[in-house]
Order: C-alpha cells, then sequence, then structure tokens
C-alpha cells in the first residue's frame, strides 16, 4: 500500500512510484474479487513489469543528469528486479498452480518500499546537497 513516507521530494519520481503502488493494487484487486484466472494474472503481472521498466529508465535518466555517484549500483539493483519479474512471469506460464499471488504482493510491496526508502531516498539527499553547494 502506497503511503506518503515513501515521498522522496523530488516529484516526478514520487508520482511514478505512486503509480508503481496503484499497479500493485490492481494486482490485490484481482484477488478480492476473485478474478485471479491465470490469464489475468499473468497480464498484471507483464504490465507491472513493462511500467517498472519505464520508471527506472526515467529514474537512471535522472541519476545521469545530476551525475549521481552510485549510479552503476544503483542500475543493477534495478536490473535485478526486472529479473525477478520475468522469472515470477515464467513461473506462471509454466506452473501456474503454484504462483501465490498473496507471496508475490507481499515480496514486492516490500522490495519498492525498502527500495525508495533506502536506495532512492539516496539520490534525493544528493540532489539537496547539490542545491546547497
Ligand atoms: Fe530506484
Amino acid at each position: 500500500m502506497w503511503n506518503d513516507d515513501y515521498k522522496i521530494g523530488i516529484e516526478n519520481i514520487d508520482v511514478e512510484h505512486q503509480y508503481i503502488f496503484s499497479k500493485i493494487n490492481l494486482i490485490r484487486r484481482l484477488k478480492e474479487t476473485n478474478k485471479l484466472s491465470t490469464e489475468n494474472i499473468f497480464n498484471a503481472l507483464l504490465d507491472l513489469k513493462e511500467y517498472t521498466i519505464i520508471h527506472f529508465s526515467e529514474e537512471e535518466e535522472y541519476m545521469k543528469e545530476i551525475n549521481y555517484p552510485k549510479y552503476t549500483e544503483h542500475c543493477a539493483i534495478h536490473r535485478s528486479l526486472e529479473n525477478i519479474l520475468d522469472q515470477r512471469i515464467q513461473e506462471i506460464i509454466r506452473f501456474p498452480e503454484y504462483f501465490s499471488v498473496d507471496e508475490f504482493i507481499s515480496f514486492i510491496s516490500m522490495w519498492w518500499s525498502f527500495h525508495i526508502c533506502n536506495q532512492d531516498r539516496k539520490i534525493a539527499a544528493y540532489k539537496s546537497k547539490l542545491k546547497i553547494s
């Protein structure tokens, strides 16, 4: 669930993060409304992955613009989530009966809250230091 504490103070990035949480909510809604067909879960995850890639590339552009010193490490973390999402999508295709939506929702929500609070916040902290100096 989105929480205003996740705002890092860079407007475009905050809006995109909220949009990611709204996509996670759509998956939660599928469960609540009993629409958990393999096709619906597959489409929802694909949609989440596609938007995640768009968001990461925007955030990476921003890091480049401000010469963020931890750019490479940060991009590697992004690539690792993209790989996990690819794997999860493969699992839905190959073993749909073993795919746990609850487990996925709790994993992805925790991933994002951790990433925003621990990694993305550092981009904002670096940017605000630039303004002062
Ligand atoms: Fe990030």
